[in-house]
């Protein structure tokens, strides 16, 4: 493992036009970690992942992952992005979406050698949706589309997995199901996985980040049970430590 952290933040801000979304935000994540990132709708969390992959720039502030900045860091990173903005009506098959992870290993002709093939069913393994690799995308369950999409990331074998609530509008044996995927990868990559489902990963991560304009972080025993109940605020005992 390099010794840089997988993830590190230094007092990021950034605005959408002059709306103000994340203010001094300051965290570093060690290789290997499991991450929750938890916070109220519209609190900020897809746009931290999105300044975290690149696909935004903060206004001030600096982000690396791995020790480079996020677009050299691109290839070693997976990333399942929130349920609703798939088109789950494409016609494709299973195993195709998988492999649609390692697009940016296709040879001259856009062709995927037999070994990237055998990593998208490598993948489609690990999340236990081999026996459906022929079907068409479609026509899966949620949970099971999930599964799909989480392999997707896997394909391409990252070092850094970003989830944006792989477990929303999924029912909790499905959600079971995608937290323990997620639970035998723990150490193998760093995964930063946006929830709203508290209780169910309280016991599954290592520290969590509460978004909410800024971003507090957390060990899993100083969540508070107002969290819970959507009542997000400072955590007393970081106002404590000041
Ligand atoms: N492209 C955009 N342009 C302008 N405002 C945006 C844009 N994308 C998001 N926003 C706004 O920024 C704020 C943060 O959005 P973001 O999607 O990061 O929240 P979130 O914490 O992921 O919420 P949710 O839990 O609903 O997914 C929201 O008020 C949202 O309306
Ligand atoms: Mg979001």
């Amino acid at each position: 493992m390099s010794t840089s952290p997988a993830v590190c933040l230094k007092n990021i801000s950034f605005s959408y036009e002059k709306t103000p979304i994340l203010e001094q935000v300051d965290f570093s994540i060690d290789e290997g970690e499991f991450v929750g990132i938890f916070g109220p709708n519209g609190g900020g969390k897809t746009t931290l992942l999105k300044l975290l992959m690149g696909f935004l720039t903060p206004d001030i502030g600096e982000v690396s992952l791995l020790g480079t900045s996020p677009k050299q860091a691109r290839t070693h990173i997976g990333y399942v992005p929130q349920a609703t903005k798939i088109d789950r009506q494409f016609p494709i098959t299973v195993e195709e979406v998988v492999q649609m992870g390692c697009l940016s290993k296709t040879n001259f002709w856009g062709l995927l050698s037999q070994t990237h093939k055998q990593k998208a069913l490598d993948a489609l393994e690990k999340v236990k949706m081999i026996h459906k690799k022929d079907s068409p995308f479609g026509h899966l369950s949620g949970g099971e589309a999930q599964r799909v999409l989480i392999a997707r990331a896997l394909a391409s074998e990252p070092k850094i997995l970003f989830l944006d609530e792989p477990t929303a509008s999924v029912d909790p044996v499905a959600e079971e199901e995608i937290l323990s995927i997620l639970s035998s990868l723990k150490g193998s990559l760093t995964i930063l996985m946006v929830t709203h489902d508290l209780q169910t990963i309280l016991q599954k991560v290592g520290k969590l980040l509460c978004v909410h304009r800024k971003v507090h972080i957390l060990a899993p025993s100083e969540v508070c049970e107002h969290y819970g109940l959507g009542l997000y605020h400072s955590p007393l005992i970081q106002t404590l430590r000041k």
